[in-house]
């Protein structure tokens, strides 16, 4: 059966770092509902193995399909590159699944014809190599470094992302040899547009950063307009479930979403 246009957009991640796309889908799409699930009893998906993730994200587009939703926005790298094939197959027609990876490659093949782009990320992310075959692929001839970076994601979701401590981590990871003499680096963590601004700073703006959230929610407006699936909700009441609640995620959402929301607990997990 084809989605209808009044249908929610279905949004996941390990926890609530997928709300910084969230939060773009809502800055460039005002009128569309979403349904967001954070997967937070079994954050972080970056140290877990393939069919762990895979398994998770299973369960949640079980969910969110469950609700209706026209398309499933996988708003985490890590997941991205574990479940993105494993998804489009288990959602078969019912709803588009759009991952965050390929709209940024897109943006780079469109953007860059030469040169190296670094990339950093969780440890599945980098180590799943997926970035790298993709821009690979796309028939350019760029080089891809890739840097997994393990210690930014507790960091950002502890509120560290403006002082000492997180200057130094994040001074301490870019300074890696991998990521020498780039052109542009990609932030290949849904979490890490928090901390987009000291990274320009380290590279005192001559390395470009790139932040998926906004190329993700443009591509996801480009599908939707083409389908004709655009939503035309005013006031939109958006709905959060997590897998796992404490006050310190609810609390946490203002930093990704820009605004507290009120998460409810839905476990789907035995
Ligand atoms: N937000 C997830 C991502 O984009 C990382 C968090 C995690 O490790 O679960 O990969």
């Amino acid at each position: 059966m084809r989605p209808n246009s009044d249908a929610p957009i279905g949004i996941f991640d390990s926890g609530i770092g997928g709300l910084t796309v969230a939060y773009a889908i809502k800055m460039l799409m005002p009128n569309e509902r979403m349904i967001y699930y954070g997967d937070t009893a079994h954050l972080p998906y970056g140290d877990k193995s393939e069919a762990t993730i895979q398994a998770c994200s299973v369960k949640i587009a079980d969910f969110l399909l469950g609700k209706g939703c026209k398309v499933i926005v996988i708003a985490c790298n890590s997941a991205s590159s574990a479940a993105y094939e494993l998804l489009k197959e288990f959602s078969r027609k019912k709803a588009r699944i759009i991952n965050v990876i390929d709209p940024m490659v897109n943006y780079v093949r469109e953007h860059y014809s030469t040169g190296v782009v670094g990339l950093i990320g969780t440890k599945r992310t980098i180590a799943s190599n997926v970035y790298v075959e993709k821009i690979r692929n796309s028939g350019n001839r760029i080089a891809v470094n890739s840097l997994a970076t393990p210690l930014l994601v507790p960091l950002i979701e502890e509120g560290f992302f403006d002082d000492k401590i997180s200057r130094e981590i994040i001074e301490n990871y870019l300074q890696s040899p991998l990521l020498e003499n780039l052109n542009a680096l990609i932030l290949g963590c849904t979490h890490y547009p928090l901390i987009k601004e000291q990274i320009s700073d380290f590279y005192e703006g001559k390395v470009m950063v790139l932040d998926s959230s906004r190329v993700v929610a443009q591509s996801l407006k480009g599908y939707l307009t083409a389908e004709q699936l655009l939503g035309d909700h005013h006031q939109p009441q958006h709905e959060f479930y997590v897998s796992d609640y404490t006050d310190s995620f609810e609390a946490s959402t203002k930093i990704f979403f820009k605004e507290q929301v009120s998460l409810q607990k839905m476990a789907l997990f035995d």
